[in-house]
């Protein structure tokens, strides 16, 4: 490590001859919890000292409501995709965290991509490369269905994490995304697909059965299904504080089952993450398959 503001005049530092990882979270499935992880798992990792830039790409801007990025900004909101100037902004609530907003003027950026003639799935990447100097990691939250955004992202990413709620339907939408990922997979062949985070998991009616089938889906697909985020009724509070639920209830098993997949998914990526949750979070994950696969 080695401070830097002496050669490019920036106040932070920075590793040797290193980028921080992109990490895109897909599911093309709406409602699928990926905001909701994007949220949490930044959040936690800001706890830990990690750099986090979350990048709002869809254009519900549901990410950025959640940061409390300002109403009275969003009409501007997203702009960055067209100008090619990506400005994060620090999320108060959240420490180390800063969010590229999306709002009104986001849907114009996804048009200037579409009609980029040469590379457009490359421009997001290429946009997003000075991020990758300041953070210790990029979080980029993805719109349900597909567009350039989507493949964009894809394409920026170093990592793919596809969160589904446990339950049939957005299932699906990770077989789908899976489909995408391997088509773009031939033309990033450095793209790793780090697994499934299944999301708001309770005992009751069909979701033990929808968590079955993600493991086994993962482990067919040759990659992880991290151990479940539990349902909670807290969802939905942070509206109002904008302080992501994993932080508010630290101590609730919501609060705890993110920093377990904090650490999980922070260790795939290469982050220092704290080793007393990466610990049991490998713990979990080995119990949770044994459970589920009767191992
Ligand atoms: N742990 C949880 N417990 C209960 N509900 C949850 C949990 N996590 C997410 N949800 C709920 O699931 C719904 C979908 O979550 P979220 O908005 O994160 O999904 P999404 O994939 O980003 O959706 P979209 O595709 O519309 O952007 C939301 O109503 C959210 O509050
Ligand atoms: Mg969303």
């Amino acid at each position: 490590m080695i401070a830097v503001e002496t050669l490019v005049n920036r106040p932070y530092v920075e590793k040797v001859c290193q980028v921080a990882p992109v990490l895109t979270i897909v599911n093309r499935k709406g409602g699928a919890g990926k905001t909701s992880a994007a949220h949490n798992i930044a959040g936690v990792w800001g706890t830990w000292g990690i750099r986090v830039c979350l990048v709002d790409l869809d254009t519900a801007f549901n990410l950025s409501e959640a940061c409390g990025y300002p109403e009275e900004l969003r009409v501007h909101g997203g702009a960055w995709l067209a100008s090619g100037t990506p400005e994060p902004w620090p999320v108060p609530n959240m420490p180390n965290c800063a969010l590229v907003p999306s709002g009104a003027q986001l849907a114009s950026g996804i048009e200037r991509m579409e009609k980029l003639a040469i590379d457009r799935e490359r421009y997001l990447g290429k946009i997003l490369t000075p991020l990758r100097h300041r953070f210790d990691v990029l979080l980029l939250d993805t719109k349900p269905d597909l567009d350039i955004s989507v493949t964009g992202a894809l394409a920026a990413a170093t990592h793919v994490l596809a969160t589904a709620l446990t339950l049939p339907q957005p299932i699906y939408g990770v077989v789908r995304s899976l489909g995408l990922v391997d088509d773009l997979r031939e033309g990033v062949p450095d793209l790793k697909v780090i697994g499934f985070l299944p999301m708001a998991y309770n005992t009751r009616g069909l979701r033990p059965a929808a968590l079955g089938s993600l493991v086994e889906m993962a482990q067919e697909y040759g990659v992880t299904c991290f151990p479940p985020i539990p349902y909670t009724e807290h969802v939905g509070k942070e509206s109002q504080t904008h302080v992501p639920v994993a932080l508010t209830y630290r101590n609730a098993p919501v609060g705890q089952h993110y920093r377990y997949a904090a650490a999980l998914i922070g260790d795939h990526l290469g982050l220092t993450v704290p080793t007393e949750w990466l610990d049991r979070g490998r713990r979990l994950q080995e119990q949770m398959m044994e459970e589920v696969l009767g191992t």
